[in-house]
């Protein structure tokens, strides 16, 4: 048997994947939103989702200082009951009920920014409008601050994500403020905004980041675009512009037929020679690889290979048994 095997040449399949990061391409061609859309869904997979900060960074890096292009956020209804709650910290998810609001809040549809009344309890109030300060979360110090600067939500929510990690956001958060004992001025923005747009590739993110100028819900302009600095503006969904997709973190599968000779039988050690070959990609620097056998069932992974003189009168059968078919 030992023997037999020495002169064989066994034959076996190998794969080997690697992960890719989630990667962002920035296409210079002009295109109307769902033109764009189509396009990254062909090409690539779809136009970009952003949902961290970790996320913008890259998406800057991919655009490079240009502007103007689409990324994969569009306001999906013209409902304002079609409206859903968010919070800006996008790791916190906002849990229905959960809002401490005063009684008789939230009282308009059309305002969709959150802000701290003194007795810690939560109004509705327009993204636009002036209030005299805020309350940022600090992750790295697990602590709330509050913040005596006027401006709007979104100029709120840009301060906390420079300065801090971002608007404070969520029940714990709420609850830490409360313990710090912390006096309010008066009206404070908190973290908690309302809105109708979605991600093309369905990330159900709340991650937003408009600049100070666009309104949360504007009325005509239903898509987002990279703006200056990283930030968002909304436009018309019909203008030609450059656009931004991204490739889902792909596994590139390579198959590999592996030949070998020897004087015993190597699928006794095929898990040990698997290690090996994994040790080398390793030591070569050949990126995050994963190596596995092509297995069938109950069959080995090595195989033995015919010889050629086999292969070839196989092949005239079969090649006579057609003729007299025929
Ligand atoms: C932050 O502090 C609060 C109260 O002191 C604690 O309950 C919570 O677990 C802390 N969170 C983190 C992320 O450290
Ligand atoms: C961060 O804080 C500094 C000092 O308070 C302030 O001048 C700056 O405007 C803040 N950054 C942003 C983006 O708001
Ligand atoms: C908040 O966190 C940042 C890092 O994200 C740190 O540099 C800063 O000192 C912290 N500020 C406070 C008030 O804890
Ligand atoms: C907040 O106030 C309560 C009661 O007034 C007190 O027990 C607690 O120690 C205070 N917490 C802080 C962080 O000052």
């Amino acid at each position: 048997m030992d023997q037999t095997l020495l002169l064989s040449v066994l034959l076996s399949q190998l794969c080997w994947s690697v992960s890719l990061d989630l990667q962002y391409h920035f296409i210079d061609k002009k295109m109307s939103w769902s033109e764009a859309q189509s396009h990254c869904r062909e090409q690539h997979t779809d136009l970009a989702s952003v949902n961290d900060m970790k996320d913008l960074k890259n998406l800057k890096a991919a655009a490079n200082g240009r502007t103007d292009a689409w990324i994969g956020l569009h306001q999906t209804s013209d409902n304002p009951t079609d409206k859903k709650w968010h919070w800006s910290q996008p790791t916190v998810r906002y849990k229905e009920g959960e809002a401490q609001w005063t009684p008789g809040q939230p009282d308009s549809v059309t305002e969709n920014c959150v802000v701290m009344t003194r007795d810690v309890k939560w109004n509705d109030t327009p993204c636009h409008y002036p209030h005299i300060g805020f309350i940022c979360y600090n992750e790295s110090s697990n602590t709330t601050v509050m913040i005596s600067n006027k401006g709007t939500w979104s100029e709120a929510q840009q301060f906390c994500r420079t300065n801090h990690t971002d608007l404070m956001s969520g029940l714990d958060q709420h609850k830490l403020f409360q313990e710090q004992n912390l006096t309010l001025p008066s009206f404070c923005w908190i973290g908690l905004f309302r809105d109708t747009w979605s991600w093309s590739d369905r990330s159900d993110s709340s991650f937003r980041n408009w600049n100070s100028h666009t309104s949360i819900n504007p009325e005509t302009k239903k898509c987002a675009a990279l703006g200056a600095e990283g930030r968002w503006e909304s436009d018309d969904c019909g203008l030609k512009k450059s656009f931004i997709c991204e490739g889902a973190p792909k596994r590139k599968k390579t198959l590999v037929k592996i030949k070998m000779s020897s004087p015993v039988d190597p699928n006794k050690f095929s898990s040990e020679i698997l290690q090996q070959l994994q040790k080398q990609f390793e030591a070569n620097n050949l990126g995050d690889v994963k190596l596995t056998w092509k297995k069938d069932e109950n069959q080995p992974v090595f195989k033995k290979q015919k010889s050629s003189t086999e292969k070839k009168s196989s092949s005239k059968k079969r090649s006579s048994s057609k003729k007299t078919e025929l």
